[in-house]
């Protein structure tokens, strides 16, 4: 038996954007991500999977659930398997869990061992090799680096590979990129001369390699394995699955850009350092990251280069940006990339611009106002252009607001001058904007009790007061409440999967649906406090009329002051 608070540890930890986007392709619609369904047949797409309830809802046929639903439904794993497989993806550990064998598609068994036996080869190769070891310790690395990080040396020569794999000519060679076929059907081994970063998926495994020249004549620098079933770049990091400890340790996590750098930088023990494989950083990049630490460092050269690609990566990930977490950016001084930085300064040195990163926002407006002092109305006029699609993706409302706030000083604006001409998402109240749809009829406690799904850090202890009646209803909310009282962090998934272990099934698939119809954007603060009013006080009408009755079947003799007092307030209100 897994135990429930392991579950939804788990459910805390995974993010189900990232769990199905990995399998069919999810394409971003609004606040949610939209995909033709995997579990029916269809043309046009109706399955959403909402980030910020963390679950799936298909309005076609009503398929419904969280990340492990899904790798059940999807995968066809068991239970057991898919809390494994989960539990592998963060890097936590089973309690309890009785040895099981994963039963996955041959095929990518398959990859992941010619993959696995590669890299070893290379490993193998690296220690024959006189000129791979005296390019590594020239840059500075020691044995114990290059085992640490699995480094490898993949030799000259076409096909070398032909050695270690019986059958040569197989295709999952060619599949899992360590084999090219060239036009005339002829095979050679992908990587010759170059020195081999494996790169490792969270689970442990190798899934790709990154490899180097060796001879500065040769061409490209780098080559890296191509996208694969095992290995796509826009998900993965190099490096995190050695930093993870240190990136929990430390409270922060580096995202540097080269592989040399993070090997460099773990070299001089700076160990909490991932790399991006080549490509900008995503969405999905930040939120692998915050599963581990809340506060992202992205650290890039100090010159064009690094410059522009530190305002990709802050488009980029915006919109994985939340109220809990800290963006920050670190630039070094020109002609240097973390690797060299070190090298040639200190470790402390390093350490200090790292504290010194400077925050999100901040950067984003000492970038817009490099080339622009805000000294004539056009020019601010300029500035607000170019600063309104960034409030378009910001999610984090808090942020959002002090951001605006921040800009309208800058730009000698107020608060709700600057709301009428940027068009961004609206961080305050709207009027009437969190309607469920009329079609829906829902009762009063069954529309506060998604509101609470929804906003679990709304919800206040005293709220289980007012659900008194032996109603579904009522239960539903006292459960929700309940469940929230023994941790502080939940979301959505936790408490539906806490759900789904009481209610019936149908309940539970109609509160789904209910729940994927809810705007994403409204204000629901508001709308949840409005709610409690009106609930307190038809409760409070509730008891008061039970009072009533039970005071009035008494004789005037038998009643207590206190009824007494009751009797005579009553009709005051
Ligand atoms: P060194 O030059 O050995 O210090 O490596 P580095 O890791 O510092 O590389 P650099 O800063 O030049 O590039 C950063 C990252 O971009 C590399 O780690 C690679 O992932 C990627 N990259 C660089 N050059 C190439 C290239 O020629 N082809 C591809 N596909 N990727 C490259
Ligand atoms: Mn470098």
């Amino acid at each position: 038996m897994i135990p429930e608070s392991f579950i939804q540890e788990l459910l805390s930890r995974v993010d189900v954007v990232d769990i199905i986007d990995k399998r069919i392709t999810l394409k971003k619609a609004g606040a949610n991500f939209v995909a033709c369904c995997p579990f029916h047949q269809e043309k046009t797409p109706s399955f959403t999977v909402s980030p910020s309830k963390q679950f799936y809802h298909c309005f076609g046929c009503g398929e419904h659930g969280s990340a492990i639903s899904f790798l059940i439904e999807y995968e066809g794993l068991s239970f057991v398997e898919a809390i494994n497989e989960l539990a592998n993806s963060v890097g936590l550990k089973v309690p309890n869990e009785t040895p099981l064998k994963l039963e996955k598609n041959s095929e990518y068994v398959n990859l992941e061992d010619a993959v696995k036996t590669a890299s070893i080869f290379y490993q193998k190769q690296l220690r024959k090799s006189p000129e791979a070891i005296s390019y590594l310790k020239a840059r500075g690395l020691t044995g114990q680096i290059a085992k640490e990080f699995s480094i490898g040396y993949a030799p000259e020569g076409w096909q070398n590979l032909k050695n270690v794999f019986k059958n040569y000519e197989n295709d999952i060679l060619i599949k899992a990129g360590l084999v090219i076929k060239n036009d005339k059907g002829k095979l050679y081994d992908r990587f010759r001369h170059r020195i081999i970063f494996p790169i490792y998926n969270d689970k442990g495994s190798v899934i790709g390699f990154g490899g180097r020249i060796i001879n500065p004549e040769d061409t490209p620098k780098y080559y890296n394995s191509p996208e694969t079933p095992l290995f796509q770049k826009s998900y993965e990091l190099y490096g995190l699955l050695t930093a993870r400890k240190s990136i929990r340790e430390k409270g922060y996590v580096l995202v540097v850009e080269g592989y040399m750098d993070v090997v460099g930088l773990a070299q001089k023990e700076i160990k909490n350092a991932v790399a991006t494989l080549g490509t900008a950083t995503t969405a999905f990049h930040i939120k692998k990251l915050i599963r581990y630490t809340q506060e992202i460092i992205f650290c890039f050269d100090g010159d064009d280069a690094g410059r522009s690609a530190a305002w990709r990566a802050m488009n980029n990930s915006l919109e994985s940006v939340t109220d809990n977490m800290q963006l920050k950016f670190l630039f070094l001084p020109d002609g240097h990339d973390p690797d060299s930085f070190i090298r040639e300064h200190s470790v402390n040195e390093f350490e200090l611009l790292a504290k010194e990163a400077i925050p999100l926002t901040e950067y984003i407006i000492k970038y817009l106002t490099i080339n622009n002092d805000l000294a004539t109305q056009e020019k601010k006029v300029k500035f607000l252009n170019e600063i309104e699609p960034i409030f378009k993706e910001l999610n984090a409302s808090k942020l959002s607001l002090l951001f605006k706030k921040r800009i309208s000083e800058l730009i000698n604006l107020n608060l709700e001058e600057i709301n009428q001409v940027l068009k961004t998402k609206n961080v305050y109240p709207k009027k009437n904007s969190s309607k469920l749809p009329d079609r829906l009829p829902i009762s009063r406690v069954r529309k506060f009790c998604l509101l609470l799904i929804l906003r679990p850090d709304l919800i206040k202890q005293e709220d289980s007061e007012f659900f008194i009646s032996e109603d579904e209803e009522d239960k539903l909310a006292l459960s929700i409440i309940e469940i929230t009282k023994e941790n502080g962090e939940y979301n959505s998934a936790m408490i539906l999967h806490f759900l789904g272990t009481r209610f019936d099934k149908e309940l539970i698939k109609q509160i789904h649906m209910q729940l994927s119809i809810f705007d994403d954007e409204m204000e629901m603060d508001d709308e949840i406090n409005a709610l409690r009013a009106s609930i307190k006080k038809s409760h409070s009408s509730l008891i008061n009329k039970q009072r009533l009755n039970e005071a009035t079947k008494k004789g005037l003799d038998s009643l207590s002051e206190e009824e007494k007092d009751f009797l005579k307030n009553i009709g005051k209100g």
